[in-house]
């Protein structure tokens, strides 16, 4: 429930979180992580963007160019994530480095600047699902990808922004990924988990 309300603080973004949760679950099974790790990456996933209900509405729901201090304003959002969640329970305390390093570069350009396997395994899996989803949905100022443009995206991006082996991992499970499939469950099916507590 709470996914679908950070999905619906940012306008631009209808059920993002809960596709980058189905995304990331399905590249930590294919690698084979423990069912905790797992839990923890499907619902770090969920939360990556929690952060956003901390940045203005209008800042968020901008259509068109972002000014310089707009960019550093939403940039704000994984350490406002990680500071409301971890101030919330430990029980939450494996999620916090997804949240955390979600917007890292492999190559160390990211939000905080770590690099390669210095980056949790988690946000390097988060990453790929996060760029790929928000390719593949429409947006104001464009339209969405072709889930093929998409994943040329991320194969170019390996090794710079994101982890080459996690990209390997993304594209087994691509062809499960077309929006279409009975892999990938529909927006409205997140929407509706909320109305029956599913
Ligand atoms: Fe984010």
């Amino acid at each position: 429930m709470l996914s679908v309300i950070i999905d619906t603080a940012d306008k631009h973004t209808q059920s993002h979180s809960f596709r980058v949760s189905v995304i990331s679950e399905m590249i930590a099974s294919h690698l084979g992580l423990s069912e905790k790790d797992i839990e923890n990456i499907r619902i770090g996933a969920l939360l990556h963007d929690i952060g956003k209900l901390g940045i203005s509405a209008e800042t968020l729901n901008k259509i068109g160019k972002l000014s310089s201090a707009e960019r550093i304003e939403i940039s704000e959002h994984t350490r406002i994530g990680t500071n409301v969640l971890g101030s919330s329970s430990s029980r939450v305390v494996d999620l916090l480095p997804i949240i955390l390093h979600h917007h890292e570069r492999y190559d160390g350009s990211g939000h905080n600047g770590l690099s390669g396997k210095d980056i949790p395994l988690g946000a390097r899996i988060v990453a790929v699902a996060d760029v790929y989803e928000a390719l593949t949905s429409d947006r104001p100022y464009r339209k969405a990808l072709r889930p093929s443009e998409a994943r040329k995206n991320i194969i170019d991006n390996s090794g710079t922004h994101f982890d080459p082996d996690i990209v390997k991992i993304f594209d087994v499970i691509y062809p499960s990924l077309l929006r279409e499939g009975p892999m990938f469950p529909s927006a409205t099916l997140g929407a509706s988990m909320v109305g029956t507590g599913n």
